[in-house]
């Protein structure tokens, strides 16, 4: 398995494609613009482009689609039917696919938005904007941020520790830097409660932690 990463400038959005290198069949994971870049490595190592995840419903993970299907006929995975319509494959709840030669699990993680899902392929996880290195996603209200963190401990923080996490913004992270480092879920390490129970808006390493203190950093 070989994975291209590709940054989208537009929204600074994680683009993945997922190569089998013994089929030569690829999986492209929320293409929110497809570029040259994207389309000139497809092409340059001659894969076939056999379906496609999509995270979640938002513009800069999924904008990419139209031009996707100008060019390539993916099957289009997703968990909201909005996503492609009637070409959709409409998942639900948590399950497996196969696809270019590799077995996908996919779990639903409801939270930052109601078709979050997350995708599994060999020791990676894809977790869209669920999750980021060290943060949880945006959520809009109390409810849907404790429905977030109980499906990321049930559902991620549950996987293997050495579980590679690559999220849909920013850099990637593993299963057992979020159990110990993630401030939205708690960090006993830095003294950080779960955001459960306390002001989400409120900077989330308390004055006393040992962190600030080692490092001075009084103020956030
Ligand atoms: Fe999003």
């Amino acid at each position: 398995m070989k994975i291209y990463f590709h940054l989208n400038l537009e929204g600074f959005s994680n683009c993945y494609l997922v190569a089998n290198t013994v089929t030569n069949e690829a999986i492209i994971i929320d293409p929110g613009k497809v570029t040259r870049q994207i389309i000139e490595h497809i092409e340059e190592n001659n894969y076939k482009l056999v379906a496609c995840l999509i995270t979640h419903n938002h513009g800069s993970h999924a904008r990419g689609l139209d031009t996707l299907r100008k060019i390539y006929t993916p099957k289009i995975y997703a968990a909201d039917y909005e996503v492609a319509g009637a070409d959709t494959n409409v998942l639900k709840d948590d399950g497996i696919i196969k696809a270019a030669g590799f077995t996908i699990g996919y779990m639903a993680v409801p939270g930052h938005s109601p078709d979050s899902m997350c995708y599994k392929i060999g020791r990676v996880i894809f977790t869209g904007d669920s999750l980021t290195a060290g943060r949880l996603g945006s959520t809009n209200n109390s409810y849907a941020r404790q429905n977030l963190i109980s499906n990321i401990q049930q559902k991620i923080l549950s996987q293997q520790e050495d579980t590679v996490l690559m999220p849909g913004h920013g850099p990637l992270s593993c299963v057992n830097a979020e159990k110990h480092f993630n401030l939205d879920i708690g960090c006993p390490e830095l003294n950080i409660p779960p955001v459960i129970g306390r002001n989400i808006n409120e900077d989330p390493i308390p004055l006393n932690s040992p962190w600030r203190q080692s490092t001075g950093a009084l103020r956030s």
